[in-house]
């Protein structure tokens, strides 16, 4: 296999640290940059950064200057890793892309744009097709990849093989979200230790509108939506990892019982299942049917944080069946989707 050299923009934040953990040893990839704000940069990285991994920084980090996010410090990488602010997203990564080097991003600022694949293999390997009718660059070199947000991930995940199944009519999900979804510092200890907060701001719309761009179908070049509504409540919980999701979902043909949701669920096989993506999930899909399960600190880890974990699948008397469905929110909802998706994009061609 080809080995690539990958920079990582917005390196020293929380999500940026999750990429330098998981791409060590990566079979593929290897960290070549790290790029972050005039505050940390031309620092060694141990200084810039602090780290809040739970595992020790790694050896060769530590001593590594961080560049400013400009592109023209970055031409010794083939792609790069973001993991920016959204407040500066747009225009660093559309720097990039337009000096012809792919951005595989974890900010929200690109997701919506028709042209920018909104990305999850499992869910629409199909849609990374869109990147032919982007113009960052007249001759292909530069594009821009996005991964959903965190909540959207496991919600969809969960979605996919009953919407091939059943047809959704519309859905009715309410988020129970780590604080490790906030960033660093993020969410004060005051706020959130021994509390709820019912709000997070910005989420709901993110949690409403990313599935069913997810869940669309590709036709001549642009994505035709899923149509059915959302209704989403979002809360921040004192968990530190995993996003844990009440879904209620009702459907254009009604199954027999909760049992036959259930088999369509057991039964779904991933499209990306025989690619050997290293981090693709054996099982992308784990359903419980032990009702105390699952649980952010016994299952977030699982598969390597990579794998939902859905739980309580049950018949309801308002919508058809209701679940739980749960995801570690830095791996699989940032960091680790991310890398899967650059993985699913070399096996593809179009990183090369
Ligand atoms: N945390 C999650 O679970 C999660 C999940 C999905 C998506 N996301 C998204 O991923 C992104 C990063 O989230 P995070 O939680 O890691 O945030 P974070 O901890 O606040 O980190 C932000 C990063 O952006 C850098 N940055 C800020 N201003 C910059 C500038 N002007 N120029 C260059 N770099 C700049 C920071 O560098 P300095 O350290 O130098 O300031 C830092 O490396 C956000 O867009 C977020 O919405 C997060």
């Amino acid at each position: 296999m080809t080995q690539f050299n990958v920079g990582i923009l917005g390196a020293t934040g929380a999500v940026g640290q999750k990429f330098i953990r998981l791409l060590q040893n990566h079979p593929w990839f290897t960290i070549k940059a790290l790029g972050a704000s005039d505050r940390s940069a031309g620092k060694a990285y141990q200084e810039a950064a602090n780290w809040i991994e739970s595992t020790p920084m790694p050896d060769n980090v530590k001593d590594r200057v961080v560049r400013n996010c400009m592109s023209a410090q970055f031409e010794d990488v083939d792609f790069v890793f973001s993991g920016l602010d959204s407040s500066v997203a747009t225009e660093i990564e559309g720097d990039f892309a337009k000096a012809g080097i792919p951005v595989i991003s974890n900010a929200k600022n690109y997701r919506t744009d028709p042209t920018v694949p909104l990305l999850v293999p499992e869910v629409n390997p199909d849609h990374i097709e869109l990147i032919k009718t982007q113009t960052f660059t007249t001759d292909g070199s530069g594009w821009i990849v996005t991964n959903p947000n965190c909540v959207a991930i496991p919600l969809t995940m969960s979605l996919k093989p009953l919407n091939d199944h059943f047809g959704i009519e519309s859905v009715v999900v309410t988020s129970l979200q780590a604080i490790s979804g906030a960033g660093y510092p993020g969410v004060p200890s005051l706020d959130i230790l021994g509390n709820v907060i019912p709000f997070i701001g910005g989420e709901e719309s993110k949690i409403r509108e990313e599935p069913l761009k997810l869940l669309g179908k590709l036709k001549d070049g642009k994505i035709e939506h899923a149509s059915f509504p959302v209704q989403a409540t979002a809360t921040r919980v004192p968990v530190i990892n995993g996003h844990l999701l009440t879904v209620n979902v009702k459907f254009k043909k009604s199954p027999a019982d909760f049992k036959e949701v259930v088999q369509a669920m057991k039964s779904w096989r991933s499209p990306i299942a025989d690619l050997g993506l290293p981090f693709a999930p054996k099982f992308p899909l784990e359903i419980f049917e032990d009702e105390r399960y699952p649980q952010p600190r016994l299952h977030a880890d699982s598969e390597n944080g990579m794998q939902t974990a859905i739980g309580r699948v049950r018949s309801g008397d308002v919508m058809d069946v209701s679940y739980i469905a749960m995801a570690h929110n830095t791996i699989r909802g940032a960091a680790g989707g991310a890398i899967l998706n650059a993985e699913l994009l070399v096996s593809k061609g179009f990183i090369s």
